[in-house]
């Protein structure tokens, strides 16, 4: 299955961090934030990885990354026009992902958990979505589930940035979509930031009762989020930097 990841958008919330370069680019600790996401797909066994930047830095990404190989991969580029949201930078993977099923990942998105096993879980469903989430102290900054009953079993919607979020759970930016996804993109309209977005993919396949959910253990940080979110990433990865822990 191939890989995706999503390195576009303006990163207006790092301010002057990202006046110059892309923010997938920034530091975290020792190493680009995109190693990180890159690292999320290699050790889940996808090395067909297609990555999507803006077309002001897109060439930066080739400099750092070139074709893969020293991380035993096969890197693609795509370029965004625009910043015109996550799923609209998806639906330019159409023809990579040869219109069937693929792992999705944020390039500013870090995890510690090894998600092979939930990847092969959905390798073998063949069909459907994949979401994973992660309990957090402010769920009003991400998609916010709306579950039915317990929490760990049934999710009827996923809400963008709600101002009462109803459950206190982040859909984290790593999905799995089946073959239905390309279509979806179609239909989409842009939400009030202007964006195609990718909550409203994840609640079309909600919706068919197509949708399957996983928490995570580890740590999650969306490092674009704030400078704050930013700065505990690269504390923690200073952390792990102290056991061994495998290169990008
Ligand atoms: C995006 C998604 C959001 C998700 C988050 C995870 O938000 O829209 O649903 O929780 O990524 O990092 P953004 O960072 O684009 O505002």
């Amino acid at each position: 299955m191939k890989g995706i990841i999503l390195a576009g958008g303006t990163g207006s919330r790092l301010g002057h961090l990202t006046r110059v370069t892309n923010k997938h680019l920034l530091p975290v600790f020792d190493r680009p934030m995109i190693y990180f996401p890159i690292q999320t797909l290699v050790r889940a066994g996808i090395k067909d990885i297609m990555i999507v930047s803006g077309k002001e830095h897109a060439g930066d990404f080739l400099t750092l990354l070139r074709s893969g190989r020293d991380v035993g991969a096969r890197f693609q580029y795509g370029v965004q026009e625009r910043a015109g949201g996550i799923a609209e930078a998806l639906g330019l993977c159409e023809d990579f992902a040869d219109r069937g099923p693929v792992i999705v990942i944020l390039g500013d998105n870090i995890i510690t958990d090894d998600i092979t096993p939930a990847i092969e879980r959905f390798r073998a469903a063949a069909s459907g979505g994949l979401i994973f989430l992660k309990e957090v102290d402010h769920p009003e900054a991400f998609g916010v589930p709306v579950f039915q009953g317990d929490p760990r079993t049934r999710i009827i919607a996923i809400e963008e940035k709600p101002a009462k979020p109803k459950s206190r759970f982040a859909v984290i930016g790593l999905y799995g979509y089946d073959g239905q996804v390309w279509d979806m993109i179609k239909t989409l309209k842009p939400s009030g930031r202007g964006e195609l977005e990718i909550t409203d993919v994840n609640n079309f396949y909600l919706a068919q009762g197509a949708m399957e959910h996983h928490f995570l253990d580890g740590y999650w940080g969306d490092c674009g989020e704030s400078f704050e979110s930013l700065l505990a990433a690269a504390n923690i990865v200073a952390d792990m930097a102290k056991r061994p822990l495998a290169k990008a």
